[in-house]
C-alpha cells in the first residue's frame, strides 16, 4: 500500500495568542515544523510529503522552503478534520495510506514513527501513550471489552474521564478511501471546528477496528501554551547535551549550558557552566568555552582555541591556539592561529548601516581595552598597546607596535608595557 504523510500546520495556535504561526517557533534553533520534516524525511515507505498551511502561510512555506514538499492550503481554519477536508481535491482517488501528524509535536521520535508505520494493519490506527499530566490531550476511551471507542477532547469529559492518563498523541494512519468517506458524517462543535478524532467514534459504530501504536510519553508533548514550549526547550536541550557527552565533549555541569541544534563540538573540549552556543558553531578538539561565554551563530574555532569568561563571538573564525580570555566582543572577525586577545578587547564591526570584517593574523596580540574599528587588519605579529584604537582602514604592519588614541607606531623610546 503506498503512504504518504499529511502535516497539519494551518492552526491559529489561539493559546499562544501568536501572531504568526507556532509552527515556525524555534526550539534550541530549530523551528517546530522543521523539527518534524527532518523525522518524517528519514522515513523510507514515505512517498510524499504534504504540508497543510493556513495561517500565517507565507512564513510557514519560507520555513520549509527547503525541504521539497507539496504545501496544500486550508483556507479557514475549521478543525482539524476540516484541514484534512482541505486535501480532498489534491489526493482525489487516492488509493493508498494517509499517515497524518499534528504539526505541533516536535518532539515526536523517529523510532515511534517508525513502529507505527510497520505496524498499522487497519483502515484506522491511532497513536496513544500514557502521560502523567493529560490535560488538554483527548482521552481514549474503551468500551468494556478494552476497544477504543471514542476519543474525547477535554472540554466534553466528565470528572471521572479527566482522570483518565491515556491519551491521543494526534497521529493517525488511515487508509484515504476509508477517511474520505468517514469525514462527511462528522458534525460540527460548538466551537464551529469539526475534530479528526470523532471519527473513532463514528468508526467504532460501524464496526470498523481502530489499530492502535504506542508512543514515548516524552516525546507526545504538543505545543498548545507556553508552558508547553518550555517543557519542549528543556528535554530538547538535555536530548542535544547528551548527544555532544556521547561524542566526548566535557560538559561537568549540564544544566547550566545552552547549546542549540546544529553545532559540532570536537572531543575533549571543555564546556564551562553558563555558556550559550547558539546554532551553526563548529569548535575543535580540546578547547576550552567559558563559563560565561556566548558563541553566536558562524563562529568557527580551531583546536585547541580557548575562550574564557565574559566573551561573545559572532561570524568569528579563531585559528588554532588562539585564545581569548577576558570580555571581549568579536564579530564578523578573521582571526589566524596563536593569537591573544587582552582582556576587553572590541572588534567595533557594525557601522550603523554594514558589518565590517577585522583581520587579524597569526601571532598577533591585543593589549587590554584595544578596540580594532572594522574594516581594519593587524598584520602578522603585530600588536597594539592597552587601550589603542586602531582606526578603520589604518591597517597595522606585521610586527607593527601601535598605541594610543588613534593608535600610531609605536616610537623606539616609548616606553610601552604590554599585558594582559
Ligand atoms: C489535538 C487533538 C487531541 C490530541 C492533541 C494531541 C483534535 C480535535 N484534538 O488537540 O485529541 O490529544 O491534538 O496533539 O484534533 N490545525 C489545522 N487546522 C485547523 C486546526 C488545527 O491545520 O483548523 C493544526 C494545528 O496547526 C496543529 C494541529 O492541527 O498543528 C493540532 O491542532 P491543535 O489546536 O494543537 O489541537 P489540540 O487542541 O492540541
Ligand atoms: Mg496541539
Amino acid at each position: 500500500m503506498p503512504l504518504k504523510c499529511a502535516i497539519l500546520a494551518a492552526g491559529k495556535g489561539k493559546r499562544l495568542n501568536l501572531p504568526y504561526s507556532k509552527v515556525t517557533l524555534e526550539i534550541m534553533g530549530k523551528s517546530v515544523i522543521e523539527r518534524i520534516l527532518k523525522k518524517v524525511k528519514n522515513i523510507p515507505q514515505i512517498d510524499e510529503i504534504i504540508v497543510v498551511t493556513g495561517f500565517d502561510k507565507e512564513n510557514v512555506a519560507s520555513k520549509i522552503a527547503k525541504y521539497n514538499v507539496k504545501v496544500v492550503e486550508q483556507k479557514e481554519q475549521k478543525g482539524t478534520a476540516d484541514a484534512i477536508n482541505s486535501l480532498l481535491s489534491y489526493l482525489g482517488n487516492y488509493n493508498g495510506d494517509l499517515l497524518v501528524i499534528n504539526g505541533d509535536l516536535p518532539l515526536i521520535q523517529e523510532a515511534d514513527l517508525q513502529s507505527f508505520v510497520k505496524t498499522a494493519k487497519e483502515k484506522i490506527n491511532i497513536a496513544i501513550s500514557c502521560v502523567d499530566n493529560p490535560a488538554g490531550f483527548g482521552r481514549i476511551l474503551r468500551d468494556t471489552t478494552g476497544t477504543i471507542s471514542k476519543i474525547a477532547e477535554e472540554i466534553e469529559l466528565t470528572p471521572i474521564q479527566k482522570t483518565i492518563k491515556e491519551v491521543n498523541v494526534g497521529i493517525y494512519i488511515f487508509n484515504w478511501k476509508t477517511l474520505k468517506s468517514l469525514l462527511r458524517k462528522l458534525k460540527k462543535h460548538a466551537d464551529g471546528e469539526y475534530y479528526i478524532t470523532d471519527l473513532i467514534e463514528v468508526a467504532y459504530n460501524k464496526h470498523i477496528k481502530v489499530g492502535e501504536c504506542f508512543f514515548n510519553s516524552e516525546s507526545v508533548i504538543n505545543l498548545n501554551t507556553w508552558e508547553d514550549y518550555a517543557k519542549i526547550c528543556e528535554i530538547t536541550r538535555k536530548q542535544i547535551i547528551v548527544r555532544h557527552l556521547v561524542s566526548g565533549v566535557k560538559i561537568p555541569f549540564i544544566n547550566s549550558v545552552y547549546i542549540e541544534e546544529d553545532v559540532e563540538i570536537g572531543s575533549g573540549t571543555l564546556i564551562n557552566p553558563f555558556t550559550v552556543i547558539e546554532k551553526d558553531v563548529i569548535i575543535g578538539k580540546d578547547c576550552i568555552i567559558g563559563p560565561f561565554a556566548r558563541i553566536r551563530s558562524k563562529t568557527k574555532l580551531a583546536d585547541g582555541v580557548i575562550i574564557g569568561n565574559f566573551m561573545e563571538l559572532k561570524n568569528t573564525i579563531m585559528g588554532e591556539k588562539s585564545k581569548a580570555r577576558h570580555l571581549s566582543y568579536l564579530g564578523d572577525a578573521i582571526i589566524g592561529k596563536n593569537v591573544n586577545i587582552g582582556a576587553g578587547t572590541i572588534t567595533a564591526n557594525y557601522d550603523g548601516k554594514t558589518h565590517n570584517t577585522t583581520i587579524i593574523e597569526d601571532n598577533v596580540t591585543t593589549g587590554s581595552g584595544t578596540v580594532l574599528i572594522a574594516p581594519v587588519k593587524m598584520g602578522k605579529g603585530s600588536q597594539t598597546g592597552a587601550g589603542a584604537i586602531v582606526t578603520k582602514g589604518h591597517n597595522v604592519r606585521p610586527n607593527e607596535i601601535v598605541v594610543g588614541i588613534p593608535a600610531h607606531p609605536l616610537k623606539k623610546k616609548q616606553n610601552l608595557e604590554i599585558k594582559n
